[in-house]
């Protein structure tokens, strides 16, 4: 009975100092995306290698670009960053969504707050909604090749009719 009492303060001192030391730092960067309101499927499966920044400057480091099918296909280059704050992805680069067979960047990603069940892309001249709900799981994401040998058929059809290229179109054509 006399040990009780101090036996109980040292176990609960030991809890504190454990308790204390977990970090609220996110472990991957799907609870990151989570954490800040977006859905976790925005970036593809088995993703590991990624840094952060307490600016929300997020950078994600594949093992190769690939492709992943949603309601669109989405193309993620290598590298893919932005800059992350609650419900938004701005100044986005590495993603791709590909719309009547071309391949748009996407600038911003955001979600309404309170959600509406609503994803919105930015590329650029317009906005396209996606439901959320497609984006809920990482998806697997294939390598896709066929997209280089329709890029240098651009190129040379380009070359070819003299096209004058402003930088729209050329960041078009290196996505195709
Ligand atoms: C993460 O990606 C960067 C850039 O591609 C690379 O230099 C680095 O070796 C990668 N780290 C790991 C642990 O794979
Ligand atoms: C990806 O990022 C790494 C490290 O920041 C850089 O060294 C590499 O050149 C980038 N790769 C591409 C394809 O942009
Ligand atoms: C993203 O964040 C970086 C570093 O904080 C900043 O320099 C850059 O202007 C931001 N870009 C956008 C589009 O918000
Ligand atoms: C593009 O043109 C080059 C030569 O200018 C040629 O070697 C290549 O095969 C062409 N590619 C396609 C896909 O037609």
């Amino acid at each position: 009975m006399f040990n009780f009492i101090p036996c109980f303060l040292c176990f609960s001192t030991l809890f504190q100092i454990s308790f204390s030391e977990q970090q609220p730092q996110p472990t991957t960067i799907y609870e990151l995306l989570r954490s800040n309101g977006l859905p976790m499927g925005l970036l593809p499966k088995g993703v590991t290698n990624f840094t952060f920044d307490t600016s929300g400057r997020f950078e994600v480091h594949l093992d190769q670009a690939c492709n992943a099918k949603f309601e669109d296909e989405l193309h993620y280059d290598l590298n893919v960053s932005g800059n992350l704050t609650y419900g938004q992805i701005g100044g986005l680069s590495g993603i791709s969504a590909q719309d009547l067979f071309l391949w748009f960047p996407v600038k911003e990603i955001r979600v309404d707050i309170p959600s509406s069940g609503l994803i919105y892309f930015d590329v650029g001249v317009v906005s396209k909604q996606f439901s959320l709900s497609s984006f809920e799981t990482p998806r697997e994401c294939l390598a896709n090749s066929n997209r280089v040998v329709v890029q240098s058929v651009f190129k040379n059809l380009s070359r070819k009719f003299g096209t004058r290229k402003n930088d729209d179109q050329e960041h078009l054509t290196t996505f195709l």
